[in-house]
């Protein structure tokens, strides 16, 4: 085991969407801290350019260092679709940065299913990452991908299990693009939150894959393969950082980690 692998382990998305992912590893590795960025002054990351999320990505990662992570997860597909190549250039063997699209990618080759259907924010859909992994390590499966861009500030606003999100959600599954689909991906972090409502649409037929504990599992052979898992008991505390203060990211976080030792601050990381 490494001098860093009481370190804690750095995880950042747009908003509160990769805390599905943050929840996740806890889940399984519950001596492992974490300290998390949401970037809530940027969100939603799925309307923005490539060249933007670069930066933000660049940015958030050098203050997650800053705070002590010993690896970086970049829990959001948009981000993971522009800036997951950049960042690991840059880095190189320096830093452990792992993505969320590879390990559902590899999750689902494994399944040969003929027909899979990918939702995302309209950045990741556009970038073509799903279909490029699908391509290289399941050329079988027809892959049919659609931007369903309204559903994460339907669920940053807090609008789940209501009318409103199941307009919403029925309007866009009902899309003859996605007819005849064995398997659904929920190609961003946040859909897990509506995962149940999606479900029920396929009267719980397909198999809606969300990436939070696929990238849990992945995540823990990683930190295993690097010397950096955490053996003894968790040493500080789970910390996250948002650069804009929004009532349901820490409702939502007080949620997720309900009766954990968890701190919560604002970080105004653009403006010095
Ligand atoms: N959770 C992010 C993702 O996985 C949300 C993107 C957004 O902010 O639009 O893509």
């Amino acid at each position: 085991m490494s001098s860093n692998a009481n370190k804690p382990v750095g995880v950042f998305d747009s908003g509160l969407g990769g805390l599905t992912v943050a929840h996740a590893i806890k889940q399984l590795l519950p001596s492992e801290s974490l300290v998390y960025f949401g970037d809530t002054a940027h969100l939603p990351y799925g309307d923005k350019s490539e060249g933007a999320i670069i930066n933000y990505s660049r940015r958030i990662t050098s203050y997650l260092l800053d705070h002590g992570a010993k690896m970086v997860l970049i829990a959001c597909n948009s981000a993971s679709a522009s800036a997951y190549s950049t960042l690991k250039k840059e880095y190189g063997e320096k830093l452990l940065l792992l993505d969320v699209i590879e390990p559902v990618i590899d999750h689902i080759a494994a399944k040969n299913y003929s027909r899979v259907g990918v939702i995302g924010t309209k950045r990741t859909i556009t970038s073509g990452s799903y279909e490029a992994g699908f391509k290289k390590k399941a050329p079988d499966t027809e892959v049919v991908s659609m931007p369903t861009p309204l559903l994460v500030p339907m669920i940053e606003e807090g609008f789940i299990f209501d009318d409103i999100s199941n307009a919403i959600i029925r309007t866009y599954l009902s899309d003859k693009k996605l007819s005849g689909i064995e398997s659904l991906v929920l190609g961003c972090t946040h859909y897990p939150l509506i995962r149940n409502q999606i479900s029920k649409f396929y009267n719980f037929d397909i198999e809606v894959v969300d990436s939070a504990r696929i990238v849990a599992l992945h995540l823990r052979d990683k930190l295993m393969e690097n010397g950096l898992l955490n053996e003894e008991k968790q040493t500080s505390a789970d910390r996250f950082f948002v650069s804009d203060y929004t009532p349901y990211f820490e409702k939502i976080a007080k949620m997720f980690f309900e009766g954990k030792d968890i701190s919560f601050s604002i970080a105004d990381i653009w403006s010095d």
